[in-house]
């Protein structure tokens, strides 16, 4: 054949490979998320993910530290609360002296050089189950985001370095920003789940910290699957009010939102790549019926690519080691 152009040229060797490789994932793009809970000298694995474990305080440091020479040096934190602790105006997440503010407050002291980033929502404190406070059956908006503020400022205190409203309250981002700036805490950065979708994809983490709904779904504040365009208007709402930056959720099925987000914006953009994302990979992995960590280094490729420059994943720290 007399063909011009043979693009198989650029693919001969690993060498021309590499230097023909447009994305890449290093260490520095990924934020590990970690589950705390209360207690001294516990680790117990969740179910639904496995090699991902909910650690007390004194474990979670030394999580922390072990990943820290690892070079992961950017983590989300989640904590798991007690059930009595629950009610419907999710009090103990404005508790100053509470596990999850203790914890970040510890983090920071043993490790000021990494990054901790907190989730201001409120399910884990809820009796209710819901990212916001219910009353007949409704999620209130502006009376959430109230709390939502205080919760950050919680955080802040404590020590976060971003804060990360998971909720999808109107105008949270705003009202966060505004909170933390009158109390001098213009340095903290908010990076906001711009477009979190109501999905299927969240089970494990909900197993993970006992916070499914008690009623109904999230659909009246998580946006809808099938929409893309919602996502260009939240982005905008987002940029317009403050945020440091943009989060897509989940990832992998809504890559083209990444996109459309990383064409549109010039904020970094990060996408969250979700419990249930992981579960799948390990447990296809778990049967043999996939190669495990060439289908994680794939999809975390495949984010970089679709426009995320940054990745929330649980990947992260085995990512790291197979790096080492
Ligand atoms: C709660 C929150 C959720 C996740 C992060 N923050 C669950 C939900 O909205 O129900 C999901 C993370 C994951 O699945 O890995 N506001």
């Amino acid at each position: 054949m007399n063909l011009p152009q043979r693009p198989r040229r650029n693919r001969k060797s690993q060498s021309i490979r590499n230097l023909t490789q447009e994305n890449h994932v290093t260490v520095d793009d990924l934020i590990l998320p970690l589950f705390l809970t209360e207690g001294k000298n516990k680790k117990t694995e969740i179910n639904s993910m496995p090699g991902i474990f909910r650690y007390s305080t004194d474990l979670l440091l030394k999580e922390i530290e072990s990943c820290l020479k690892l070079n992961i040096n950017s983590f989300c934190i989640f904590p798991s609360i007690n059930n009595k602790l629950k009610n419907k105006n999710a009090s103990e997440g404005l508790n100053l002296k509470g596990l999850y503010p203790s914890a970040i407050k510890l983090i920071k002291q043993h490790f000021p050089e990494a990054i901790v980033m907190t989730d201001v929502a409120m399910d884990p404190y809820s009796s209710d189950g819901h990212d916001g406070l219910v009353k007949n059956g409704k999620i209130l908006n502006d009376e959430t985001v109230e709390i939502l503020c205080e919760m950050a400022l919680v955080h802040a205190y404590a020590g976060a370095d971003i804060i990360g409203p998971s909720d999808m309250m109107d105008g949270r981002v705003g009202a966060i920003r505004n909170a933390l700036d009158k109390k001098g805490f213009t340095e903290v950065s908010i990076m906001s789940y711009t477009a979190k979708y109501a999905s299927a994809f969240y089970g494990p983490f909900r197993d993970a910290l006992d916070s499914a709904p008690k009623f109904g779904n999230k659909k009246t504040y998580q946006m809808n699957p099938a929409n893309v365009k919602e996502a260009l208007i939240e982005a905008e709402l987002d940029t317009f009010e403050g945020a440091d930056f943009l989060m897509v959720k989940p990832a992998l099925s809504y890559m083209d939102v990444i996109k459309q987000l990383s064409d549109n914006f010039s904020l970094p953009i990060a996408a969250y790549n979700v419990s249930g994302e992981y579960a799948m990979v390990k447990a296809a992995s778990a049967k043999g019926w996939i190669d495990g960590p060439s289908v994680r280094d794939e999809i975390l490729l495949s984010l970089k690519r679709a426009g995320a420059s940054i990745i929330l994943s649980y990947f992260a720290k085995e990512f790291a080691m197979s790096k080492k």
